[in-house]
């Protein structure tokens, strides 16, 4: 962690200067970003998508094969709200910081589909995607819907699994290998909403800052990556990136 502790105004003028004169952005959003939409994030004790189900019976191949009826009724309520929620602010100030420096990669571990919903392009995503699926035994494509009925395979009747990276699984190479790179050559990253213990995803800010990246975390409670920061916008990201945007258009139309 920063060696001195400043409050989040010094914090924000630090990491928007930075931002200013960068080139290249990196952003890796988590479950974190999507909070103030309403939807729960992973890993919180009370509200999250894991609080009375172990990862592993929802998240995993094993998990699937032994109850799909069970599993794509999780996923299915999962898309419902992913659906029927909205990007929230965050996403919004995320979108608009594309268009305010030469160059941003947005990389998400969500499944959520609501950065592309707030505007941003190109995004880059680690962990697939809720809209899409594919059948669990013959691997014929065919997205989930957001019915109360299983949804099985056109041709073999299979269950329909949904497209996201489950434990054990290997990330869609493209994605990462773009994500990786990005990494190496950006000259900021920021870390959004996220806990950092899912890898690969979580190696992203040490290879940026190793590479020579300034990096700073946005996050209301401290993660297990703020040791590596350079930066803790201490807040929530529906709050903190609107005021980031707001803090770089000024200093851009001062220039
Ligand atoms: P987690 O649930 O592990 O962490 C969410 C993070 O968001 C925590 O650090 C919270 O403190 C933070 N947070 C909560 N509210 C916030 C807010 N309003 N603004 C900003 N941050 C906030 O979610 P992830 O780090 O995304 O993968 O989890 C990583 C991966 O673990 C997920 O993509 C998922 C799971 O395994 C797969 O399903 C493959």
């Amino acid at each position: 962690m920063p060696d001195v502790p400043i409050d989040l105004g010094s914090a924000l003028d630090i990491v928007v200067e930075r931002l200013a004169a960068a080139q290249h952005v990196v952003v890796l959003t988590g479950a974190g970003v999507s909070a103030e939409s309403g939807l729960p994030t992973f890993r919180d004790a009370l509200t999250g998508h894991w609080a009375h189900r172990r990862p592993e019976e929802l998240a995993t191949a094993t998990g699937f094969a032994d109850d799909p009826e069970y599993v794509q009724a999780w996923y299915r309520s999962r898309l419902r709200e992913a659906r029927y929620h909205a990007p929230n602010a965050g996403h919004l100030a995320l979108a608009d910081l594309q268009r305010r420096v030469p160059r941003l990669t947005l990389v998400t571990q969500n499944v959520d589909g609501f950065h592309q919903k707030a505007g941003s392009t190109g995004v880059l995503e680690l962990h697939g995607n809720l809209e899409s699926g594919w059948c669990f035994d013959c691997g014929a494509a065919k997205p989930l819907d957001d019915n109360d009925a299983p949804v099985h395979c056109d041709a073999c009747d299979g269950y329909i699994r949904p497209g996201v990276v489950w434990f054990g699984e290997a990330l869609p190479v493209d994605a990462l290998f773009a994500a990786l790179a990005a990494a190496e050559a950006c000259d900021v990253l920021l870390a959004v909403g996220t806990s950092g213990v899912v890898y690969p995803a979580a190696s992203l800010p040490g290879r940026a800052r190793q590479a020579g990246a300034f990096v700073a975390e946005i996050n209301p409670v401290p993660s297990a990556l703020s040791d590596e920061m350079d930066a803790l916008l201490t807040g929530p990201g529906g709050t903190v990136l609107p005021e980031l945007v707001r803090r770089l258009n000024r200093l851009q139309t001062a220039a």
